[in-house]
């Protein structure tokens, strides 16, 4: 849709429930010794450790200056009081946290959380001056029944509806297919092209055009360092959200070093 655009791909990982605090210093550690100046020239790079990590996370990342942005799986949508177990955006971003992730499909499916709570936690995050990655995508099912479209419109919908349109171009979109998540099986660059084409319309509808042009659109699910080129060479996908093979830094350094060289 808009190939010569200057978007700045986006990698992230996304660790889930994975690594203590210890296991996640020495990943850190790890990433920051493999990960070249160079590696991050065109290319914008997150992590998102459990919440138990990200104290440590943030003393690594920024003792040892690694070019690695700091990232969070979710948030509550209050800022401060009365809910038991719930983490606060504002303690996320006082430990400098810049992405936080929104509306992940086993949030969606495992924790019940709607399209309204996804929203109100876009909202959460932008208020206290952090950027949302907010997931979108379709079950089998829906798939199957010729409903990937209309899915994808009501959580875009939903979730751009949140915000003032000019933060909009700012925020990031993950389109992750729930049949592709952890099963070994990605969407083909054709699938993850004409879904992500299909979000930036009903951005650009929702918002105008220049937002659509503008907004971040990674892919997630099953992504590897063999198929990151292929899909970084799809004009409407702006970056990858990687779940399993973020978990070994060699992995993710190939992924991020793919990433950067797709022919974009
Ligand atoms: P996998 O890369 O393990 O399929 O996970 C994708 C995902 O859910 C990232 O948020």
């Amino acid at each position: 849709m808009s190939p010569a655009s200057p978007r700045r791909p986006l990698i992230s990982g996304n660790w889930k429930m994975n690594f203590d605090h210890l296991e996640a210093i020495h990943a850190i550690r790890d990433l920051g010794l493999r990960i070249q100046p160079g590696d991050v020239q065109g290319v914008d790079v997150s992590i998102h450790p459990p919440f138990t990590d990200l104290r440590s996370a943030q003393t690594v990342l920024e003792a040892e200056s690694i070019p690695v942005a700091l990232g969070a799986q979710t948030c509550a949508a209050e800022d401060a009081g009365a809910f038991t177990g719930e983490i606060s955006p504002v303690m996320l971003a006082k430990l400098h946290v810049t992405y936080v992730i929104v509306g992940h499909s086993e949030r969606r499916t495992l924790f019940h959380e709607s399209d309204e709570t996804v929203a109100a936690k876009m909202k959460a995050v932008h208020r206290n001056g952090m950027t949302p990655i907010c997931c979108v995508g379709e079950s089998i099912d829906e798939r199957e029944a010729g409903l990937t479209r209309d899915r994808l419109a009501t959580q875009v919908g939903s979730a751009v509806r949140a915000l003032p349109g000019d933060v909009v171009a700012g925020m990031v979109l993950a389109y992750e297919p729930i049949w592709a998540i952890g099963t070994g099986q990605a969407a083909t660059p054709e699938d993850a092209q004409d879904a992500c084409a299909w979000i930036r319309g009903v951005v650009a509808d929702a918002v105008g055009e220049e937002v659509g042009a503008q907004v971040r659109i990674q892919y997630g699910g099953s992504v590897k360092a063999e198929n990151t080129a292929e899909l970084m060479a799809c004009p409407d996908l702006d970056g990858l959200l990687v779940g399993g093979a973020s978990l070994d830094a060699s992995q993710f350094i190939e992924i991020v070093r793919a990433s950067a060289h797709p022919g974009r």
